[in-house]
């Protein structure tokens, strides 16, 4: 009698919950589904069959797993997505199902790094201080407004998706670039920018972490965003240990009564190419003068400083 594979959840936004679903994909003992926030214009075709947009808070995720019979929830979201990962934790208590948290280490500070680490994103526009800096802002798109605040700076803002004009400090320049970046080139642009101070979230990991790596080489500043505080899960670092945790899990959960029924619509199957993704993507290390509000009073960039 063939063992019916084991429904699993993967919440993703983030690198890891990529690798993982490449693990998962055609894996005999698991049924994956991968769920998007929807937050990407272009994202990547994956492996595995994918699910786009929220559930509805806690109470919509509950309904979703028990509705489609996931047996196993992995929430691999990026490190700073805390409302997904506290309703993950809710939403696993309530269904009564295993939850797992893949979680990428945080970055620590070695010999050489100047960072200041500060709380949230609000007291890292606070931490630039009062004297007009060149700052490279790589906090993505969404979370740019606490930077109106400080608008003495000249900000260069890089992010996988263009910001809302709106959101942006005034005479702010933009690059869309999803990296992953080298270290050569990260000293290259702070260089080329005039670069005096880095504010980052604490993500961990190597996509973008080169930057750090830069910065150290030029001995400049960081301005570095903590982790934000998550409800308690067990968690493993890599996709690799989630693997594991699906096997052990696997074994001991009950057979699946959704084994052979679909997953709730809409489901985009495997390899499936968006129509943003069939069209032009922005390109990537694009620069440009983003801003919709007037410059600060330092002044726009200069042609030279805008290059390519
Ligand atoms: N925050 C970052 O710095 C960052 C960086 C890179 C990638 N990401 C990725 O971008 C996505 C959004 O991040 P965020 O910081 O806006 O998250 P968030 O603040 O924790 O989540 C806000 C809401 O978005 C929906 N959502 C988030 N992740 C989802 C997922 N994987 N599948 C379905 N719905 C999801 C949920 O809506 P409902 O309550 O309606 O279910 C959630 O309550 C996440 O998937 C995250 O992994 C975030």
């Amino acid at each position: 009698m063939s063992i019916p594979p084991t429904r699993v959840l993967i919440l993703g936004g983030s690198t890891e919950a990529s690798a993982l679903a490449r693990l998962l994909a055609g894996h005999a003992r698991f049924d994956a589904l991968l769920s998007l926030a929807g937050r990407t214009r272009a994202p990547r075709p994956q492996p595995l069959p994918s699910r786009s947009g929220g559930f509805g808070g806690v109470e919509g995720l509950t309904r979703f797993l028990g509705g489609a019979g996931v047996q196993l929830l992995v929430d691999a979201t990026h490190p700073f997505a805390a409302a997904m990962s506290a309703n993950a934790v809710a939403a696993a208590r309530l269904a009564g199902l295993p939850l797992l948290r893949l979680d990428r280490p945080a970055w620590t500070a070695g010999e050489g790094d100047r960072w200041a680490i500060v709380p949230d994103i609000a007291a890292a526009a606070a931490a630039l201080g009062t004297v007009p800096r060149r700052v490279l802002l790589t906090v993505g798109q969404k979370e740019l407004r606490p930077f109106r605040d400080a608008p003495q700076h000249r900000y260069l803002v890089r992010s996988i998706e263009p910001p809302d004009p709106d959101s942006l400090p005034p005479g702010a320049t933009c690059i869309t670039d999803a990296g992953p970046f080298t270290e050569a080139a990260e000293r290259a642009l702070l260089l080329r920018h005039g670069v005096e101070v880095i504010v980052s979230k604490n993500s961990g990991g190597t996509a973008s972490a080169a930057k750090l790596a830069a910065a150290r080489a030029l001995e400049l500043p960081v301005v570095m965003v903590a982790r934000p505080t998550l409800p308690a899960a067990e968690t493993v670092p890599d996709a690799g240990a989630a693997l594991r945790w699906l096997l052990r899990h696997g074994a001991a959960s009950s057979p699946a009564a959704a084994g052979s029924v679909a997953w709730p619509a809409p489901v985009l199957p495997p390899g499936t190419v968006t129509r943003a993704e069939a069209g032009a993507a922005s390109s990537p290390g694009a620069t440009a003068d983003c801003a919709a509000s007037p410059a600060s009073e330092a002044g726009p960039l200069s042609g030279a400083e805008r290059g390519a």
